[in-house]
């Protein structure tokens, strides 16, 4: 498979990822949690690396994103930073650490800057969230909103299914998606909703438009990166394109280490003192 290196070796910015909307340059984005994937990623030319509150589900073997905590953001997001060079780095708010008011919002997210030093900051919502996303902005810290299908709410939907099929939740996210980009948000990414729709909103909005399960014609890709590795099993949504079977390829690994033990064949030799 052929693959894209830039050249480019320059730190991406909010303004950098702004003007690559400008000139129609797409977005490239991934997840990472750890410092070892977080080097992988960036070395291998990503524009964006999310430290999202996935790892809930991916690292920590939870149901949803629900019970991921301040301080466990804080860790992935800074073992994340030490691995990057040249992506933007943005660590997503968990759940409860902003939803409650504006202060506890800004100190949340002026907590997460300071002890993890990521250049940016996502959180799930519009019009509820607008005047705590303000407040962040004005304490100086760059903001990604997030809409569609926002995991930390499926208490609320009860369901993974799309979002805003319905007229009324399409105009709603089109409002929030306005409102947004007027609070000073420097990106949005849209989560499982008909790529018609994220179409509008990506011609609409002049920030950059993510987009996961949301079609091709927005600014730009997001996926969680064990899902395109193949490393996680048993998640197959329509959205998820597999670069590799990283499942396969561990387990035959690892068999193969289990069976060597086991015959004495490791270590040989050359592989010891
Ligand atoms: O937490 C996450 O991984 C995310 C992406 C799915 C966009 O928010």
């Amino acid at each position: 498979m052929a693959g894209y290196i830039s050249d480019d070796t320059r730190k991406v910015t909010t303004h950098r990822l702004f003007e690559m909307k400008q000139r129609g340059e797409k977005i490239s984005m991934l997840t990472s949690y750890d410092y070892t994937t977080a080097q992988i990623v960036d070395g291998a030319g990503i524009d964006v690396v999310l430290v999202g509150d996935s790892a809930s589900n991916v690292m920590a073997g939870n149901v949803t994103t629900l019970p991921m905590t301040l301080d466990q953001m804080i860790y992935h997001g800074k073992s994340v930073v030490r691995g990057v060079k040249r992506a933007l780095v943005i660590v997503d708010m968990p759940f409860g650490s902003y939803q409650g008011n504006p202060l506890e919002g800004v100190a949340s997210a002026i907590r997460i800057m300071k002890e993890s030093h990521a250049d940016a900051l996502k959180l799930e919502g519009g019009e509820e969230i607008i005047d705590t996303v303000k407040r962040i902005i004005s304490a100086g810290i760059p903001i990604m909103g997030h809409l569609g299908l926002m995991p930390q709410s499926i208490n609320k939907y009860g369901t993974y299914t799309v979002r805003a099929k319905e007229d009324a939740e399409a105009e709603k996210l089109v409002r929030d998606a306005h409102l947004l980009e007027e609070a000073g948000c420097f990106g949005l990414v849209l989560e499982k909703i008909p790529a018609s729709l994220a179409a509008r909103v990506a011609k609409e909005l002049t920030i950059p438009v993510i987009g996961i399960g949301a079609g091709g014609y927005v600014d730009g890709q997001v996926l969680v990166v064990s899902d395109m590795l193949g490393m996680s099993q048993g998640f197959s949504p329509r959205f998820l394109r597999r670069y590799a079977d990283l499942h396969s390829v561990m387990t035959n690994a690892i068999s193969q280490y289990v069976a060597d033990v086991k015959s004495s064949d490791f270590p040989n030799e050359q592989e010891q003192y």
